[in-house]
């Protein structure tokens, strides 16, 4: 099987890259800038990497060549991160619409089988969140079905919706190649995978605001108070990466399941609020140093406008239905939030327990198996 994976590097890239690679059958036509997090793999010779984000119109000849006679094209290359939505807008909407059109199109020329890396932020605010004083005692007012519920945004000044407005655009756009020009395409909605490996730690191997997994590490590693945005009430329900590549990897090796449909891939059994998150992560981060004083580390409350500047408004709650992955994949999530948290949060303390004081880089592939 030959795929191609744009954005192989991040970190959903890093961790399919691992399992796909075991494969001797599987060759894979990558590209991304950036490589530290698949440095065990760059001397494969069953990846070909090339180190560009696909912007420059001889990488897109080189794309459309890969792609003509690949099983299919996998789209992972996005600004996901909530800090850019309303800070950076215009590079948000660039990244998660103008640049991957040039891929459908490519994709949807050729009839090449397209897997686009959608969000569950597509669903924007639930229905419960807008019915008076947020009613969840009825599950169709707040449960995430890929082919049934409304994708509910907020008003325009509020531009934390210009990710997820381009991303639902996208998914039109990629719906109606697929009716007008018969693209072949699978739209995957992960709801918050979570892993090792999972963005940085801002001012050392990254920059900005991470998201909510690395802003805890930060804090825990750095001695600073765990802050809860705007009260810490949001609630995510998160995967392991694990799991996740497994729902992918099923997809890859099922096209006639896959083909066609939008894919939610979430575990609803590892719902937490954003403070009861907090509190895991210190208890977990106690666990690995081995010193009890951190179960207590502290945690404090930061205005959204404070911590992610004007225009920021959350998602209330994400309960996805994963019906349809498990009747057409036979898959379902298995690994519990506190498992996953724990072997987490100890790969993130070996890999970066030296810092603040070490100037260099953490080296990824030294912690591979922690
Ligand atoms: C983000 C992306 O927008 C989604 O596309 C993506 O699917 C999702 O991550 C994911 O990881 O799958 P979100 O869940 O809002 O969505 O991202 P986070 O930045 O991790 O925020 C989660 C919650 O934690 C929010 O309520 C946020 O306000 C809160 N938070 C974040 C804190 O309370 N403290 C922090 O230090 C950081």
């Amino acid at each position: 099987m030959r795929l191609v994976i744009v954005g192989c590097g991040g970190f959903i890239g890093s961790h399919l890259l691992d399992r796909l690679l075991q494969d001797d059958t599987i060759s894979i036509d990558g590209w991304d800038p950036q490589t530290g997090k698949i440095a065990r793999h760059l001397s494969n010779p069953r990846l070909r990497l090339r180190r560009s984000a696909l912007t420059s119109s001889r990488d897109l000849a080189d794309f459309r060549r890969a792609a003509r006679t690949a099983d299919a094209v996998i789209n992972l290359a996005a600004i996901c991160n909530p800090s850019e939505y309303n800070l950076n807008p215009i590079a948000t909407i660039h990244s998660n619409f103008l640049e991957p059109l040039r891929i459908v199109d490519i994709c949807a020329a050729q009839r090449v089988w397209l897997i686009h890396f959608s969000t569950s932020e597509v669903y924007g605010r639930t229905i419960a969140s807008y019915a008076g004083d947020a009613d969840y005692s009825d599950p169709a007012l707040y449960e995430l079905d890929e082919d049934a519920t409304p994708l509910i945004m907020g008003p325009i000044r509020n531009q934390r919706w210009s990710y997820a407005s381009a991303k639902q655009l996208m998914e039109r756009y990629i719906f109606a190649q697929h009716k007008q020009a018969g693209l072949p395409f699978t739209i995957v909605r992960p709801l918050n995978f979570l892993g090792p490996r999972m963005d940085y730690i801002p001012g050392y191997d990254g920059q900005g605001v991470p998201r909510v997994l690395a802003c805890f590490m930060t804090a825990l590693l750095s001695d600073q108070p765990m802050r809860l945005v705007d009260g810490g009430t949001a609630q995510r329900t998160f995967v392991s990466i694990y799991d996740a590549v497994d729902a992918l990897e099923r997809m890859i090796r099922n096209r006639d399941r896959a083909a066609n449909q939008i894919f939610n891939i979430g575990n609803r059994h590892n719902e937490v609020s954003m403070r009861e998150l907090a509190e895991l992560m210190r208890e977990a981060y106690a666990a690995c140093t081995g010193d009890p004083s951190y179960n207590s580390h502290p945690i404090t409350f930061v205005t959204s406008r404070d911590f992610y500047g004007e225009g920021y408004e959350d998602c209330d709650r994400r309960m996805p239905n994963v019906e349809k992955a498990h009747e057409l994949l036979g898959w379902r999530a298995s690994m519990p939030l506190r498992e996953m948290l724990f072997e987490t949060v100890r790969h993130y303390y070996f890999q970066y327990r030296d810092w603040p004081d070490a100037p260099q880089q953490a080296r990824l592939e030294d912690v591979t198996g922690v």
